[in-house]
């Protein structure tokens, strides 16, 4: 059931565990660096049914750091295309995605290795958000987005999506969790307006649902496109599954393939509990209200928990991220002789005879 292929319109992805999107902040200027080649190299040939790149920024100001990848000038796109049309020469089966996304007030931060989850203090940037509410002590208030960076943003989101068609990739997914600026327009918690994009549910929803309009007439019927959407903000207050489902729902009518269900990210310290597959039943209840397909993430690396989840329809395919970090080939590992025989590449094959 995991390893048999399963198609989204054209693209045929090879099983239902996908590579999640992982930043690595190695990019120079917004271009994928040797570093880039290094890690989706080893990613490539994983057994995994799909690979997603990294959340790559919309536009300079939507990076989350300095080193995040973008889409949004010449150079960027070309350097994009030049990666992705090398790993094709390294496994053409493979479908591979790109996540487009803007930081909103979570932008302008350090790398994690040198402060982790906290804002530059030399070399920053202006960010932006729904409301000028800072994400916490020690970091900058963000300008309020007026109508004008609506415009601005909507645009770039548009580009982005034309420049990843054209560098080629099979999937798009739009960033709308993790506390990033689409994500901040949904929650209460940091959308405090009073315009036509706050407020009710569905104002707080309209810019990702505006968003996903103009992403859905750019992106080829052909290809996959999903989002990345929060399940729950696991706080009091705040966006929960019903809310979760609102937004799937708009996106299903507005004719997205899937959804990804990951959750929190709001503020830094939230309720959320972590533990072997937290997000399944949060995933089954969103997923039970939905025709298209829904995927969700997080602590999924068991085989046989995959297994049950789609058997009792918690999800249909599982992202995940963790697991390939640590070791690349970890399916290996956990598959019988015979099905190992094919996803190996052959000159790996005597290796695990
Ligand atoms: C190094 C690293 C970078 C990540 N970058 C992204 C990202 O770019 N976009 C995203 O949606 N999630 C990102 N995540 C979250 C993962 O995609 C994944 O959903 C999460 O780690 C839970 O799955 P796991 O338990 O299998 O790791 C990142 C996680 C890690 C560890």
């Amino acid at each position: 059931m995991i390893f048999n292929e399963f198609k989204i319109n054209n693209v045929s992805f090879l099983n239902r565990i996908i590579i999640s999107s992982m930043c690595q902040y190695s990019a120079r200027d917004g271009s994928p660096t040797l570093w880039h080649y290094n890690h989706l190299s080893s990613l490539i040939n994983s057994g995994a049914g799909g690979l997603m790149i990294e959340s790559t920024a919309i536009n300079n100001e939507g990076k989350i750091t300095h080193g995040d990848l973008s889409i949004s000038n010449k150079v960027q796109i070309k350097e994009i295309k030049k990666i992705i049309n090398f790993l094709r020469k390294l496994n053409n089966k493979i479908p591979i995605g790109l996540q487009i996304s803007h930081s909103g007030r979570k932008g302008s931060a350090n790398f994690p290795w040198i402060k982790k989850g906290r804002p530059l203090k030399k070399n920053s940037w202006k960010t932006f958000a729904p409301s000028a509410i800072r994400r916490s002590k020690g970091w900058p208030v963000p300008k309020q987005i007026n109508n004008n960076d609506i415009k601005r943003i909507k645009i770039s989101y548009d580009k982005s999506t034309l420049a990843a068609n054209d560098a080629g990739f099979d999937c798009l997914e739009i960033h709308m969790a993790h506390g990033y600026l689409l994500h901040e327009f949904m929650s209460p918690i940091t959308n405090l307006r009073n315009d036509r994009y706050g407020g009710s549910l569905e104002n707080r929803c309209r810019l990702l649902v505006e968003i996903s309009k103009i992403v859905r007439k750019r992106w080829p019927k052909k290809k996959c496109l999903g989002a990345r959407i929060t399940g729950s903000d696991h706080l009091k207050n705040c966006i929960k599954e019903k809310d979760a489902i609102y937004l799937a729902q708009e996106l299903e009518k507005i004719g997205f393939d899937y959804i990804c269900i990951s959750s929190g990210g709001i503020i830094p310290k939230t309720q959320m509990k972590f533990k072997k597959g937290f997000r399944a039943l949060m995933s089954k209840k969103i997923k039970k209200k939905l025709k298209l397909k829904v995927g969700t993430t997080g602590m999924l690396d068991d085989l046989n928990l995959i297994k049950k989840g789609i058997k009792n329809k918690c999800f249909d395919f599982v992202f995940i991220g963790r697991p390939f970090l640590k070791n690349p080939r970890w399916i290996f590992d956990k598959v019988s002789k015979k099905k190992n025989e094919k996803i190996i590449p052959k000159q790996y094959l005597r290796g695990f005879n």
